[in-house]
């Protein structure tokens, strides 16, 4: 919660010129709104104020050694904040907008507070593309820091219900843009060190950058312990959280089991959520995280004993799939939830 505000009223703000002007008139005056993108509903606020960032943090739960990414409406404002390289170019007129993420140098010019990078001499810059959240860049005309709108730990949020499901009475406003397009997070790509580095497969597929920029270094770095991702922020084992355990490439399931479908359903399960029965990729990453929260909430409240997901193939978008069901089966610690 904002430090000494108390429970407040959130407001839920319908897309369109009213309520984008709202949204920014409030991230203006250093309140947090939640808004939609393409990938995940982000919760912003202002990146230029240290108080407004602070807010953020406190109202997720989440630790301030992990930083932010800041959102911009173009490459302009993206490269005011953070050092341009070739590469960084080349991936911005190929990707922006859109699902891209690029870690670069921040600018000693720059206007992001040193809060929202966590201290680092890096900054997570990206250019949404949902129409909805461009608008709203463009009306704030300052950079908007935005973590995934859900509290520290927990499956982020691809609707603004699952936003207000998490974090009604602790955020000023929810823009509701309806269902996220993409529905996970975006690509992270970091560009501050000798070779272009993957920090977190998303919506732009690992082959899709290969394709323009050629070699990636994809090795998954995956912090076991909440002191080893101090020093790679954001990559802890665990994290989107369902309650129930999860269970990853079952070829078989249990009538106490709830089952994650990708293609025709296995037989038997207490209840199935389907991801795409024809497996469809897009499809199931759309579909996947709205899919999480019925499995878990549902199968909680019919007793079930956990979920299985069916395997998911680790090419293209399966790639950022495979990572977030790894991560959600991952065991968890309650000092890094
Ligand atoms: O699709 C998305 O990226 C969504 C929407 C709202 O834009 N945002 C999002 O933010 O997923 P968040 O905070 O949930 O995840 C951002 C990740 C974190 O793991 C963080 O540690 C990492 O990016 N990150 C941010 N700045 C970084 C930096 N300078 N160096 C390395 N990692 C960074
Ligand atoms: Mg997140």
């Amino acid at each position: 919660m904002p430090p000494g505000r108390g429970r407040i009223m959130t407001e839920l703000l319908e897309d369109g010129p009213s309520g984008i002007d709202r949204a920014a008139r409030l991230l203006r005056a250093g309140r947090l709104v939640a808004f939609g993108t393409e990938t995940v509903y982000g919760l912003g606020a202002d990146a230029t104020d240290p108080r407004a960032v602070a807010s953020i943090f406190a109202a997720k739960g989440r630790p301030s050694s992990n930083p932010l990414i800041a959102h911009v409406a173009d490459e302009a404002a993206a490269f005011a904040e953070v050092e341009a390289t070739g590469l960084a170019e080349i991936l911005a007129a190929a990707f922006w907008p859109g699902p891209l993420t690029l870690v670069l140098k921040r600018r000693a010019d720059g206007t992001v507070c040193a809060l929202a990078a966590a201290g680092l001499d890096t900054l997570a810059v990206r250019v949404p593309d949902a129409p909805s959240a461009r608008a709203l860049l463009r009306a704030t005309g300052r950079p908007v820091a935005a973590p995934s709108a859900n509290p520290s730990g927990r499956v982020s949020p691809s609707t603004a219900a699952h936003v207000l499901a998490g974090l009604d009475g602790r955020i000023d406003a929810v823009l509701d843009a309806g269902p996220c397009r993409v529905g996970l997070e975006s690509t992270i790509l970091d560009l501050s060190g000798p070779v272009p580095r993957l920090l977190r497969p998303g919506g732009i597929t690992l082959e899709a950058l290969q394709a323009v920029i050629g070699p990636i270094d994809a090795a998954p770095i995956v912090a076991a312990t909440a002191s080893q991702a101090l020093s790679a922020p954001g990559q802890l084992a665990s994290h989107y959280a369902p309650a129930l355990s999860l269970r990853l490439d079952a070829g078989r399931v249990s009538a106490t089991e709830a089952l994650l479908a990708f293609g025709p359903p296995l037989d038997g399960a207490g209840l199935v959520w389907r991801l795409s029965d024809r497996g469809d990729l897009g499809e199931a990453a759309s579909r996947l995280f709205s899919g999480l929260r019925v499995l878990d909430q549902d199968g909680q409240r019919l007793g079930l004993s956990g979920i299985a997901a069916m395997p998911i193939p680790g090419e293209g978008l399966g790639a950022a799939i495979r990572d977030r069901l790894a991560r959600a089966a991952a065991p968890r610690p309650d000092s890094v939830r």
